[in-house]
């Protein structure tokens, strides 16, 4: 299984380490250096087998490289992947993350991690006690803080585009968005959204969560099928798929969760359906700009406050971009990163 997956890969490499004392096996998959450092998130989850968290990983790191190469930052891209049979509390977790970021630590620098999945800034504390290639430890603790807020702020912006070019004007006042997850990153774009005017819908299968939000509650299973002029998935991946895509009544995909995209086919099946697509590594780049920015490239809030403005624009980019070439938004996305790093590899090389 490993190798089949590996072989199949971009990427440039994998580490990996079966944990002993908790069973857990941790995957450190470093899809590109080509632009800096790889950086990307520590994703804590149980999955079906340890192959399906490797392809998990893999495939968040590409997002991560062409994530941080649309936006314009001189990173790479990579993503861990922490695979244990329950999310861990207390002193195992404690102690998981430790062994964890020596591992981090170990790779000298080549990998640099955030808060994903399960994790936040309490655990980057723990990384951090270890390691200094950490983003986003709390703000005692020298670091940026949790980032959701920023996340979910870059994907208030990409929703605003995304209804400029598909409904003509991107004010958000009457529109009704459909958050699904209502986590960290779901609940504050919920509340950015109801206080433009948006009518917010909300479903998490936590129905509590839901309802904290203060939004209207839709049960998790009718998500889906809401009527709505946004769906922004928030919670985890792969919800747009050849079963699910015909039983969409929105005009617009844009949230914030990291591989919305069940296979690359899908982003053409989203385009003949009708369905403006927001790339997902690039409408929810935000989170990544805190860290990297306030942390490693000196921003102050007000400069990381226009950068995740600019999520907008970028995203207007690709729009305009599928639409003259007439191919999917994310087909465009995907140019527009390959650009930015056949780019550096020019100057690189003085071409
Ligand atoms: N979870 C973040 C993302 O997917 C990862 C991240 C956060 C990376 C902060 C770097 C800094 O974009």
């Amino acid at each position: 299984m490993f190798e089949e997956l590996l072989r199949g890969w971009d990427g440039e490499h994998v580490v990996v380490r079966h944990d002993p004392p908790s069973g857990a096996w941790m995957f450190v998959c470093v899809h590109s250096t080509r632009l800096g450092p790889a950086m990307g998130g520590t994703r804590l989850k149980a999955y079906p087998t340890p192959a399906d968290a490797l392809e998990d990983g893999m495939r968040l790191a590409g997002g991560m490289t062409r994530k941080l190469a649309v936006v314009g930052l001189p990173c790479g891209g990579g993503k861990a992947v922490l695979a244990v049979s329950e999310v861990p509390a207390g002193d195992a977790r404690r102690q998981l993350l430790e062994r964890y970021a020596a591992l981090v630590d170990s790779l000298g620098g080549t990998f640099v991690t955030g808060p994903d999945v399960n994790t936040g800034e309490a655990d980057m504390d723990v990384i951090g006690d270890r390691t200094p290639h950490v983003f986003c430890r709390s703000a005692a603790n020298g670091g940026s803080g949790d980032p959701s807020i920023h996340t979910a702020l870059g994907v208030f912006h990409g929703i605003k585009a995304s209804l400029g070019q598909a409904l003509g004007s991107d004010d958000p006042a009457g529109r009704t968005v459909l958050v699904q997850g209502a986590g960290h990153v779901g609940a504050n774009l919920a509340r950015l959204l109801a206080d433009a005017g948006a009518t917010v819908l909300v479903s998490d299968l936590d129905g509590e969560r839901a309802r904290a939000t203060g939004a209207t509650v839709v049960p998790a299973d009718a998500a889906l099928e809401s009527d709505c002029d946004v769906y922004a998935p928030c919670a985890l991946g792969a919800t747009l798929g050849a079963e699910s895509i015909p039983r969409l009544r929105c005009r617009i995909v844009a949230g914030a969760a990291n591989n919305q995209l069940a296979t690359p086919e899908d982003g053409e099946r989203l385009r003949a359906a009708g369905i403006l697509y927001a790339p997902d590594y690039v409408i929810n780049s935000g989170g990544a700009l805190h860290g990297i920015g306030l942390e490693r490239l000196g921003w102050d809030r007000d400069r990381l406050e226009r950068e995740v403005e600019g999520i907008g624009a970028t995203l207007t980019r690709v729009y305009t971009e599928a639409d003259a070439e007439g191919i999917s938004t994310d087909a465009a996305a995907e140019r527009l990163a390959a650009r930015r790093l056949r780019e550096s590899r020019e100057v690189e090389l003085g071409a």
